[in-house]
């Protein structure tokens, strides 16, 4: 409160006050100042300053009335300045509590302010991952065996040399061996069995003959891990897709129809297909399948007139190897070779995905180069 003559401290008879009428504009004029006071309390450190000025015990406005006014005043004056002191307090109570909640509210929304969250400021963007090319080929790939009614079973990637080799009609010593050398696990002196990387995705063939009576129909996608030196078309870790079809009446021209319709369907219409004699120690007979070079058109020339490097000229690209099951195999998983028949292939999942996709290094599949996994989103 900023009086310029602090009347509250003054008795009404020094203020020159002895008539009741002029109790009320003694008290309008303290009224105003006291709203004055109010509108200039405007956080919480000015209002205890504000309050303390008008309702303070010892020396607050209120308190300076009572005892200077009302108390010494003659009876003539005491009713007026008690009902007009009345008032005053209840204007003065209301109004400074109304001011207490003013600020604290006006300080709520001040923090709100502060801590509100701008839902239309750009957030921080995370940019979302893809599918390795490599496994968006294998999911491109079992969808079409799985529609042609092939399950997709998966293997241990750490084997023994019986289903790696042994099982598959491949003995010690078997010259196939040299083609698939691969890493051995370090094992404790007495190990049972020696623990290799497995080399194909053929060891699958056997476990599930073992569990599964005919018809057998799965695919086994996975990794697999050979001795040998990196370069454009060869990885010492690869992918390999088995497909394994077993029954009472599987023909050598199921076996072609399947292959030619999962090719198709992989590549395109427009691809040909070729059977190639080859051999493998556990089917019988054993063909390498090829298809006309994508990148040529089958031609065996560049687009610039030269030898197609692709295919050197040939005008086919070996895709992978296959054949009717050995009956040799049969004898490793209790099927009588004389009921059943099938057939079995396995494929190269990265060349099969550089095929398609026109990529000329196999390296640059187990490099994680975004730049290049950006590509196949
Ligand atoms: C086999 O692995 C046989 N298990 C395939 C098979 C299964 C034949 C069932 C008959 C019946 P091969 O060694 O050819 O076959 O390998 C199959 C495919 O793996 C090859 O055609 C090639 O595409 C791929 N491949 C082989 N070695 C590598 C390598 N180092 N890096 C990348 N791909 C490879």
């Amino acid at each position: 409160m900023s009086f310029s003559e602090n009347k509250p401290a003054q008795k009404l008879a020094d203020l020159g006050v002895t008539q009741p009428h002029e109790i009320a504009p003694l008290f309008t004029e303290i009224r105003a100042r006291f709203d004055a006071d109010a509108s200039a309390a405007h956080d919480e450190f000015t209002w205890k300053q504000f309050r303390d000025a008008w309702l303070g015990r010892k020396s607050g406005v209120l308190t300076l009335i009572t005892d200077n006014w009302l108390k010494p005043s003659p009876p003539e004056l005491k009713r007026a300045v008690g009902a007009a002191l009345n008032e005053l307090r209840a204007h003065v109570e209301s109004q400074v509590e109304a001011r207490r909640v003013a600020i604290e509210s006006g300080a709520d929304e001040a923090a709100l302010a502060r801590e509100r969250i701008d839902l239309s400021l750009p957030g921080a963007s995370r940019p979302i991952g893809s599918h390795h090319l490599i496994r968006q080929v294998f999911q491109q790939i079992e969808d079409i065996f799985v529609s042609i009614g092939f399950s997709v079973v998966e293997g241990p990637e750490i084997e023994t040399p019986y289903y790696n080799f042994e099982a598959l009609n491949i003995p010690e010593f078997h010259p196939v061996r040299d083609d698939m050398d691969t890493f051995y696990l370090d094992l404790p002196k007495g190990a049972e069995t020696p623990l290799l990387m497995r080399t194909h995705t053929s060891p699958m063939q056997i476990r599930t003959m073992e569990k599964r009576q005919p018809p057998v129909r799965v695919i086994v996608p996975g990794k697999v891990y050979r001795r040998d030196n990196p370069d454009a078309t060869h990885s010492f870790i690869f992918h390999q897709v088995e497909g394994l079809a077993v029954d009472t009446d599987i023909t050598f021209c199921d076996f072609t129809g399947t292959i030619e319709y999962f090719v198709k369907q992989f590549f395109g219409p427009g691809v040909k297909t070729r059977f190639r004699p080859s051999y493998f120690p556990f089917t019988e007979p054993s063909v390498e399948f090829d298809v006309s070079c994508i990148f040529c058109g089958g031609s065996g020339t560049s687009a610039s007139g030269g030898t197609c490097s692709k295919c050197k000229g040939a005008g086919w690209i070996e895709l992978f190897g296959a054949g009717m099951v050995d009956p040799a195999v049969y004898g490793f998983v209790k099927y009588d070779p004389k009921k059943v028949s099938g057939f079995a292939f396995g494929m190269g999942i990265d060349r099969l995905a550089m095929l398609k996709y026109g990529i000329d290094d196999i390296q640059v599949f187990f490099q994680h180069d975004a730049r290049f996994l950006r590509q196949f989103p």
